[in-house]
């Protein structure tokens, strides 16, 4: 089964084609990033019109890059939530109608559920059931995941996610969006052992996180080292970013451990955009390797939005007889 992938729940157009025997065969991402930098964040409006003017460009890109045609697609998957409402309904518009006019199955699919499965589109995908850290800009969850759809929810963020936390506490700092990669860079360079940040929620018990207080914490931080004119040193701008990202590292893995004990699960799948983070990719190795465990990722292009992961959440969906109605639905808050 050929099933076109369509992803337009942010700032983000990813478009991909996978098969069900064959695998990935093509994808494509159009990254608005630059369109919305000059914000400091995402306007969703100015989002929706540019997924209208790029979706059916890369449609045609990865058929071309896939050597097949519209004829040769037997279904459709795309992103119905959560997300900005305007953008999903360029992705839900799009798939649902192509799929009308060549008479072929849609699907739409969960934007977590996506994150949760892209590890599966690597060359030694994890086998369920797995714990899964799924860390994003609008989610922070620990989820308990037996098999495709069954998932149960252990803990998640009381208030901003980690990557929330970590575009906000950049732009506190006067880094571009997104804040994440940004600050890992700076982090390269920075010595955080100048700066005790907080390890938040991780002396209660539970599996919940909360990373307001961290931001807190970094506005103070760099209240009292700007000069005159609001700007940083630059060395000091490194500190300020190594400690901010050990801190969110240091917690995520604590709650991590802390689930596989309370599970007696030692199989970790992290997936999202955070999960693109090598710190917190190397610290998860070395404590599952520890725990007699493994980690499971995605290659750093997927862990951020793309089609791909929404083709091939969709395709497992499609092949137990799963498939939306002609109704066009987008669900911007819809939990996993
Ligand atoms: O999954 P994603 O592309 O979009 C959502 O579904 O939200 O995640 C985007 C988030 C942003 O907050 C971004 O700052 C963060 O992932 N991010 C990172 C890194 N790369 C992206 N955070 C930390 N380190 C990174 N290397
Ligand atoms: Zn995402």
């Amino acid at each position: 089964m050929l099933v076109l992938g369509l992803e337009t729940s942010c700032d983000e157009t990813g478009i991909a084609l996978y098969d069900t025997d064959r695998g990935l065969l093509a994808d494509a991402l159009y990254s608005q990033i630059e369109l919305h930098q000059q914000y400091g964040g995402v306007v969703p409006e100015l989002a929706s019109r540019d997924h209208v003017r790029k979706i059916i460009p890369l449609i045609e890109e990865v058929l071309a890059e896939a050597g097949v045609t519209k004829a040769d697609i037997d279904a459709i998957a795309y992103t119905s939530g959560p997300g900005l409402a305007g953008a999903l309904m360029v992705g839900a518009c799009v798939g649902r109608s192509l799929a009308l006019a060549l008479d072929i199955p849609a699907i739409g699919v969960h934007h977590m559920e996506g994150h949760l499965l892209a590890p599966m589109l690597e060359q030694t995908p994890p086998a369920f059931p797995f714990l899964a850290l799924l860390v994003s800009g609008g989610h922070t969850q620990l989820i308990k995941v037996e098999a495709i759809g069954e998932y149960e929810l252990l803990g998640e963020s009381l208030d901003d996610a980690a990557g929330e936390a970590f575009d906000k506490a950049a732009k506190m700092m006067g880094l571009a969006y997104p804040g994440g990669p940004n600050i890992a860079k700076l982090a390269l360079d920075g010595n955080g052992d100048r700066f005790k940040f907080p390890r938040p929620m991780t002396t209660k018990p539970g599996l919940d996180f909360s990373f307001s207080g961290l931001k807190t914490f970094t506005l103070n931080t760099v209240a009292k080292h700007v000069d005159d004119n609001g700007e940083l040193e630059p060395q000091i701008k490194c500190d300020i970013a190594d400690a901010f990202e050990l801190a969110v590292v240091d917690t995520l893995v604590l709650k991590c451990k802390r689930a596989m004990k309370q599970t007696g699960m030692n199989q970790l799948v992290i997936a999202g955009g955070v999960s693109a983070n090598s710190r917190l990719r190397e610290k998860l190795e070395q404590t599952l390797t520890s725990m007699k465990g493994n980690v499971f990722y995605a290659r750093p292009e997927f862990c951020t939005d793309n089609g791909a992961m929404i083709a091939y959440a969709g395709a497992q969906r499609l092949l137990v007889g799963q498939h939306a109605s002609l109704a066009v639905v987008v669900k911007p808050r819809w939990p996993l």
